[in-house]
């Protein structure tokens, strides 16, 4: 009884998880797209120019450490059940998929940190306890520019205003 109980309110979530991921906006509207593709994804790709010592100085480099401080974030509905869902291939327009540009800035200490770390732990718990003497900071990524892939034409712009003010 407890193990139906369990797989059915699996099923239940599912169900949730795949109604929510119907509600994408539709893809004229692609701020909202934008946010509703940085909620529904857990993690992104980070790129910047290494700052590391040559041979890598200046070259692209997808890690976050010793970095320059202009980066741009990529991340797509590819890592949601969605695209899988829909039939929809990792580079397919279809499949939205969100980047953003900006500086990279440590997070003050106070309410913002206090909200970073809410954010940050709300989706990604385990990172709570991982050791202190490495001395994690906060990080964000002061958006400048906002692109999103959603639909055949090509990429579309989106003002960090645009963004912001959007109902996801
Ligand atoms: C970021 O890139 C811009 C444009 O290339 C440059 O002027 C600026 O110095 C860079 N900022 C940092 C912190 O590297
Ligand atoms: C982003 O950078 C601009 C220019 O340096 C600054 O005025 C603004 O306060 C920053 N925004 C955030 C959210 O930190």
């Amino acid at each position: 009884m407890r193990a139906a109980l369990v797989l059915l309110w699996a099923a239940v979530a599912a169900m949730a998880m795949a109604m929510a991921m119907e509600g994408i906006p539709p893809h004229e509207e692609a701020a909202r797209v934008a946010r509703f593709v940085a909620h529904a994804c857990d993690w992104a790709a980070l790129a910047t120019l290494s700052a590391q010592e040559p041979p890598m100085r200046g070259r692209p480099f997808a890690n976050v450490f010793s970095m320059n401080a202009n980066a741009s974030l990529t991340m797509s509905l590819a890592q949601t059940p969605y695209c899988k869902k829909k039939g929809y291939d990792p580079q397919s327009p279809l499949c939205a998929h969100v980047i953003f540009s900006g500086l990279v800035e440590k997070v003050p200490d106070g309410a913002e940190a206090d909200f970073a770390k809410t954010a940050l732990f709300s989706r990604h718990p385990e990172m709570a306890t991982w050791p202190p003497d490495h001395n994690w900071f906060f990080a964000k990524l002061n958006i400048t520019n906002v692109w999103v892939l959603d639909y055949f034409g090509g990429i579309k712009t989106v003002t960090p205003e645009e963004y912001f003010n959007a109902v996801p």
